[in-house]
């Protein structure tokens, strides 16, 4: 895609800084420059109070202080790529469970004028990774070295990816869009309860890393609600990235930090490794699904592939006739996700190191051919003889972001699980990823305990590892409806697929397609979970009935969603109710 058509006409900007009355009169009157006016005052609604319905432009991400620095950026006058750059960096400062600069990520733009991209930032190998760098030394198969070491951190990805899209879609100062990060970790920012709550789980498992306990605690005790949090290390760093760009992480002090902590803990990232590494634009993948065109991001990420999938699967079915939350609707989704997920399995890995069937598998014609799996009445059977699938982290975070000219940009990014590998880098304050467990584990190893040893997904030098993350842009009758995606390592995909289906086939207003219970399933193990919100004896007899094994869990996925009114052009933030310190913002 041309990237002038990511740059905000002069007229856009002149609209976000006055309000429309007064810019009709000076437009009318044939002034040359606007007169000056007050700068529309920033609104936000916290997750558990609703929608934001703003006139102009609205992010909505898993923290408060992240979403109102995106909105300043749009009200101030910067496009869509610019707000999510400024929240990204932002999230790395107030969300550090999963918003970072050591991790790695996925961003889908759609232009103003309807076209679409992917930006991948996902985290590589190291040059010195090979398929069996998570074996021990007696040969055996290491959760530890694969989850729980240095060996487990990839070449971070957020910040050239941050760049990458800046240079290509941007329109705002870089310096301008780090700084609010800077300011946040340098001069501190209230902790939020759920922050709070999520500092104080997470300290003991930080105990092997002094660093991460000066950085994330006081002296060893948790953080409070109402503390106020300074970081002056990661303000460190993040001045070396406003005022260096991707040079401030990828070179000098940063690069340095980060391969000393490598050395003194045996991993395998060294400073050619991190001079490497570069961001990729990609063609994002495109479906249909009920008069809705939903854009999605490709390998290596299995998100936009698997959701297509699901949606071609599925509008073959009366979903809306057999009603919301209905065992027939739950048993349809669970046997389209049953379906993906095998072939997700099967053929999803890192595209540039092997041929994925992308076209195939996200056809219409393909679909039909699965259909003919499922029976109505009964419950597939996910054999063992076939791949297995691993448990999966569940933390990453979501953000969506629309402007006033409807360009729209959905990230997803991530350290793989809840603070990533728990390693601060020292003197760099920020935590590094452990994304490398989202390579197989071992060739040809499948285990009861759901280890997959297919080998598209094995580590190699420079290969990118497969994701479920699914940031997604929905247009309909070729206008932008819907920003989504969500959290949740595995559940993701299932997650943004029943949030699209609600839209597209219930007909649900943004709010409720939100907050809907959900349900997963995934291949293997063979068993739906529902949110507990579905818990019932007669719809839980009704899925047995057929064949299920069904469990219980508590919320899945958060999706910090954007939306457009059709009707009047209001934007409309939904920050998902089941994220504590989430809301949406906007002016
Ligand atoms: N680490 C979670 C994902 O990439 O899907």
């Amino acid at each position: 895609m041309n990237s002038a058509h990511g740059k905000s006409a002069g007229l856009s900007r002149l609209r976000a800084l006055v309000p429309a009355a007064l810019l009709a009169l000076v437009l009318a009157a044939g002034c040359a420059e606007p007169v000056p006016a007050p700068l529309p005052q920033v609104q936000a609604v916290h997750a558990s109070e609703g929608a934001l319905h703003a006139p102009h432009a609205v992010v909505s991400s898993a923290n408060e202080i992240s979403s109102r620095v995106g909105a300043e950026v749009l009200r101030d006058g910067g496009n869509a790529v610019d707000a999510a750059i400024a929240v990204g960096f932002a999230l790395a400062v107030t969300h550090p469970a999963a918003g970072n600069i050591g991790g790695g990520g996925f961003m889908i733009i759609r232009t103003p004028d309807g076209e679409s991209t992917a930006m991948d930032f996902r985290e590589k190998a190291p040059l010195a990774a090979h398929p069996e760098m998570f074996l021990d030394e007696e040969g055996e198969y290491s959760a530890d070295i694969r989850h729980r070491s240095h060996v487990s951190v990839g070449v971070p990805g957020t910040v050239a990816g941050f760049e990458l899209a800046h240079e290509r879609y941007g329109t705002g100062d870089w310096a301008r869009l780090v700084e609010p990060a800077v300011e946040l970790a340098r001069d501190g920012f209230p902790v939020m309860p759920g922050l709070a709550r999520s500092l104080a789980g997470v300290l003991s498992s930080m105990e092997p890393y002094p660093a991460s306990i000066d950085a994330f605690s006081k002296d060893g005790e948790p953080y409070e609600e109402g503390d106020v949090w300074v970081q002056p290390d990661l303000a460190a760093s993040l001045e070396r990235i406003r005022d260096q760009g991707r040079d401030g992480f990828y070179q000098g002090e940063t690069a340095r930090l980060l391969v000393d902590e490598m050395e003194r803990g045996d991993g395998l990232i060294t400073l050619e490794d991190l001079e490497r590494y570069e961001a990729v634009e990609r063609e994002p993948i495109q479906g249909t699904f009920r008069g809705l065109e939903v854009v999605s991001m490709p390998p290596p990420s299995s998100g936009g592939t698997a959701l297509v999938q699901m949606l071609n699967i599925l509008e073959g079915y009366d979903l809306a006739g057999m009603g919301h939350g209905s065992a027939a609707h739950l048993h349809h989704l669970a046997e389209a996700m049953r379906i993906a997920y095998r072939d997700r399995a099967t053929h999803l890995a890192d595209s540039d190191f092997w041929d994925v069937p992308v076209e195939r598998l996200t056809s219409k014609e393909y679909a039909e051919e699965l259909r003919a799996e499922i029976d109505p009445e009964a419950a597939g059977v996910s054999s063992v003889d076939d791949v297995e699938v691993t448990a999966e982290a569940e933390q990453t975070t979501h953000y969506s972001v629309i402007d006033a000219d409807g360009m729209a940009v959905s990230v997803t990014y991530t350290l793989e699980q809840s603070y990533g590998s728990r390693i601060t880098v020292p003197g760099g304050g920020f935590l590094l990823n452990n994304e490398m467990g989202d390579f197989n584990a071992r060739l040809g190893l499948t285990t009861e305990g759901g280890l997959i040893g297919t080998e598209p997904n094995l580590a190699r030098p420079e290969q990118r590892m497969l994701s479920s993350m699914t940031p997604t842009i929905v247009a309909r009758d070729g206008e932008l409806f819907a920003v989504v995606g969500t959290p949740g390592g595995r559940t993701i995909i299932n997650t943004v697929l029943q949030v699209v289906v609600n839209l597209g086939a219930f007909d649900m207003d943004p709010e409720a397609a939100v907050a809907a219970p959900r349900i997963h399933h995934q291949w293997l193990p063979d068993r739906i979970s529902l949110e507990r919100a579905l818990e019932g004896e007669a719809l839980v007899t009704a899925l047995e009935a057929l064949g299920h094994e069904v469990t219980f869990r508590g919320g899945q996925g958060t999706v910090h969603s954007a939306f457009i009114d059709a009707s009047n052009g209001e934007r409309i933030g939904v920050a998902d109710p089941r994220g504590s310190d989430a809301a949406a913002a906007g002016y």
